[in-house]
């Protein structure tokens, strides 16, 4: 019999369990959606009574939570007491690539995902459907199954509570998941069991027309969101690749990107070259699509799929050593602006974006960074490139060895002064307003501007006698 939901527990408050079960909680005003999780600051966060310092940013994320939170969506650290008491439990927990032992460089690390399951077992009461929605390898939904039969019948419950598990992956896009998740391309549901398929199905339906909710078994489900992801991350290597080649010919990458674009069969979205691709899961679920490959024998599987990340690696220190190579082979001394940290616009998130490796190279080429983002904390950026931020007034001392040689600056108006470069790594919208003629009398000169994005049209710079160079254009072979 499809059960009803009336209370829904997501255990992991992070990028994906936060938007999602805002959503659920927006469009389900009859369902009480409670998100937990361990980490306490981060539960304060969300409860914080000023909705501009939510721990994610995401455009239209507020508004829900204004409009949600304490009525239908309650943030807690209450794992026990919202897990015992709900009908269904999402797992929504990290599933970093491992560092050590077995599968380490390759494997997702499931600790969380173990540490949760044990959770669910210990504490549900009665029957749950609990609900993969972090991305996981394939047959994880197998594990979360025998440690709920083996620690569910363990528990003091003993014979009362039941389980079923669904994978349900998510596909949004940060930057974009509050449209991704209000008018999503589809919703994956993976299970054998009918009755709770129906039961998850049914909450979707509460937005989400009929056609675009699937049904599979729970192995094409996991399979597919890894699937997902490395033909996306497939798509951005691919077109990295040709703005190297686009760079030596004389080509021009965004005329290369409409022509192949305007085919139906290839079609135009996902095709602008950048600094490489970032965010927390195409690396990592890439290397674990590679990891299950090598496991079962199919090794060029495998090299095919590593190729992806190979190249976005190379394509980064490509970057990298172009900027060297642009200002006459040293950067020591000279100061380089930094146009955004996180790993596209529109997110505070810096999980793999391609500004951590590039800044790390710079700094390591003697250059002095100044970084600017409109969303990233200044503490964040220190953890990402494992140094501390010098202090502003000895920014431009001799002695660089013991601290990192960056800072922070969150005013576009006097960070261009004395600059020998600027490079924008983010694609955020007020990049695109630098009035490059104003500052060029403010940067030392000859100066350049790095565009790794293709925000600025080459003829607002026309004027200002500042160096351009823009990822993919071959304009200088012409
Ligand atoms: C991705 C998938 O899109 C999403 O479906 C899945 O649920 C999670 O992983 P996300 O990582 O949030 O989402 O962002 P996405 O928009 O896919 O961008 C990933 C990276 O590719 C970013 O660094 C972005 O700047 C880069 N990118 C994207 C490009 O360089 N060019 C493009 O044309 C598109
Ligand atoms: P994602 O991008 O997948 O949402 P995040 O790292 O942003 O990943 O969020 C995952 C969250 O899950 C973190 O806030 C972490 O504290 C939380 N978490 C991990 N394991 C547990 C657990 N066993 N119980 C409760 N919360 C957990």
């Amino acid at each position: 019999m499809v059960n009803k939901i009336k209370q829904i527990c997501c255990i992991g408050a992070g990028y994906v369990g936060g938007p999602t079960m805002a959503v659920i909680a927006d469009k389900c005003p009859h369902i009480n959606v409670f998100v937990v999780d361990k980490n306490k600051d981060k539960i304060s966060q969300w409860n914080n009574e000023d909705t501009s310092r939510l721990p994610v940013y995401e455009p239209g994320l507020e508004k829900i939570i204004k409009k949600c939170r304490n009525k239908n969506l309650t943030f807690s650290t209450e794992i026990e007491t919202c897990v015992s008491t709900s009908d269904m439990v999402f797992i929504s927990v990290n599933t970093p690539t491992k560092k050590r032992g077995f599968g380490a460089g390759k494997a997702s690390d499931l600790k969380w995902v173990e540490a949760c399951a044990r959770q669910v077992a210990q504490y549900s009461k009665g029957h749950t459907i609990v609900v993969e929605k972090s991305t996981l390898p394939v047959r994880t939904a197998e594990v979360i199954k025998n440690i709920l039969d083996i620690d569910g019948k363990d528990s003091k419950i003993k014979n009362t509570c039941t389980f079923n598990v669904l994978s349900n992956p998510e596909f949004l896009s940060e930057g974009n998941a509050i449209n991704d998740l209000e008018n999503p391309d589809r919703v994956l549901i993976g299970g054998e069991d009918k009755d709770a398929i129906d039961s998850l199905h049914e909450i979707y339906r509460n937005w989400v027309s009929e056609e675009k909710i699937l049904h599979t078994n729970i192995w094409s489900s996991e399979l597919a969101k890894l699937t997902a992801n490395a033909f996306l991350a497939q798509r951005i290597s691919s077109i990295n690749s040709i703005s190297a080649i686009c760079e030596t010919t004389g080509a021009d990458i965004r005329e290369v990107s409409r022509a192949i674009g305007s085919d139906s069969r290839i079609g135009s979205k996902f095709l602008d070259a950048g600094p490489g691709f970032g965010g927390s899961c195409f690396k990592k679920d890439i290397l674990n699509l590679v990891y299950l490959c090598e496991f079962f024998g199919l090794n060029e599987v495998a090299n095919f799929w590593e190729g992806v990340v190979t190249l976005n690696n190379w394509h980064q220190s490509r970057i990298s050593e172009l900027i060297v190579k642009k200002l006459y082979g040293t950067l020591s001394e000279k100061k380089i602006i930094i146009l955004g940290f996180s790993f596209k616009a529109n997110t505070n998130d810096t999980r793999e974006s391609a500004a951590i490796q590039i800044c790390k190279d710079l700094i390591e080429e003697g250059a002095q960074l100044i970084i600017h983002d409109p969303k990233v904390e200044r503490e964040q950026i220190a953890l990402d490139l494992g140094l501390e931020e010098k202090k502003e007034n000895n920014a431009y001392s001799d002695n660089y060895d013991n601290l990192g040689n960056w800072t922070f600056s969150n005013n576009l108006e006097t960070i261009f002064n004395g600059a020998h470069a600027a490079v924008i790594l983010t694609e955020w919208n007020e990049y695109s307003f630098i009035d490059w003629e104003k500052e060029s009398l403010n940067m030392n000169s000859p100066a350049w501007v790095f565009d790794s994005r293709s925000l600025l049209a080459p003829e607002k710079l026309e004027d200002s006698g500042l160096n351009f160079w823009r990822v993919g254009d071959g304009s200088e072979k012409k």
